[in-house]
């Protein structure tokens, strides 16, 4: 058998999608360990985390590079010391240069919680309350030169209700990554996903729009793990 393929998450928070992710590496046989949990900030909760399953960790803090390239240049020289085969951001809340992103592109996937293409950037769930929308929802996409720009691989899709505020729908939403990234993370491992051209392929089927996950219509066309 081959050697597992080495993860590494990356983390700047909480770390909320870890557990989830963890789950579907030791359920799913997928010959892939968790290498390591990185961040950029010393403090984030997350690491406690980590340290209670004896993930290893690896703090590079941005502030003590003078400037993106530096903090980018390091964090990939440790990516690659520590032998990682692929990086799964996961509320990581830097913006990564284009020269280290096309070093990982094809193996570096991120997760973001709005309906992309709509609202890239910061603020996504009171920018789609603040615009009337009817769903919200996340999206799991291949990294790219531009921000949230990548091909999205699935989404979940989520309704707004009334009296709903940023914080309601951002559980609601998370609660729905914590499906759609695993997913997403299973099918890269077991070797389903293929980034090319700047499209995303799964089954070596151009997917011309992103797999849905909607709870109240199943949309659903891949067997959600129980
Ligand atoms: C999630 O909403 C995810 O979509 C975004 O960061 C959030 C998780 O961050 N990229 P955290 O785990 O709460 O720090």
């Amino acid at each position: 058998m081959n050697a597992p393929k080495r993860l590494a998450i990356l983390i700047s928070g909480r770390g909320s999608n870890v557990p989830s992710i963890q789950q579907v590496l030791k359920q799913q046989h997928l010959n892939a360990t968790l290498a390591a949990i990185y961040s950029n900030r010393a403090d984030a909760p997350g690491l406690r985390l980590a340290k209670t399953d004896a993930i290893p960790t690896r703090v590079v803090e941005h502030r003590d590079y003078a400037d993106r390239d530096a903090f980018d240049q390091a964090l990939h020289r440790h990516l690659v010391s520590d032998d990682i085969d692929a990086v799964i951001l996961a509320g990581f809340m830097r913006i990564l240069g284009p020269a280290l992103v096309r070093e990982w592109q094809g193996r570096m996937l991120n997760i973001h919680p709005s309906l992309l293409p709509l609202y890239p950037g910061l603020d996504t769930h009171a920018r789609a309350l603040a615009a009337g929308d009817s769903h919200a929802g996340a999206s799991v996409h291949y990294v790219t030169p531009q921000l949230d720009g990548g091909p999205v691989i699935i989404q979940s899709k989520v309704a707004i209700e009334a009296g709903d505020d940023p914080d309601s729908l951002s559980r609601r939403v998370l609660q729905t990554e914590n499906i759609i990234y695993p997913l997403a993370v299973e099918w890269m491992l077991q070797g389903r996903l293929e980034y090319r051209d700047n499209n995303c392929y799964l089954d070596q089927e151009l997917r011309e729009q992103p797999v849905l996950w909607q709870q109240d219509q199943l949309h659903f066309e891949y067997a959600v793990p129980t």
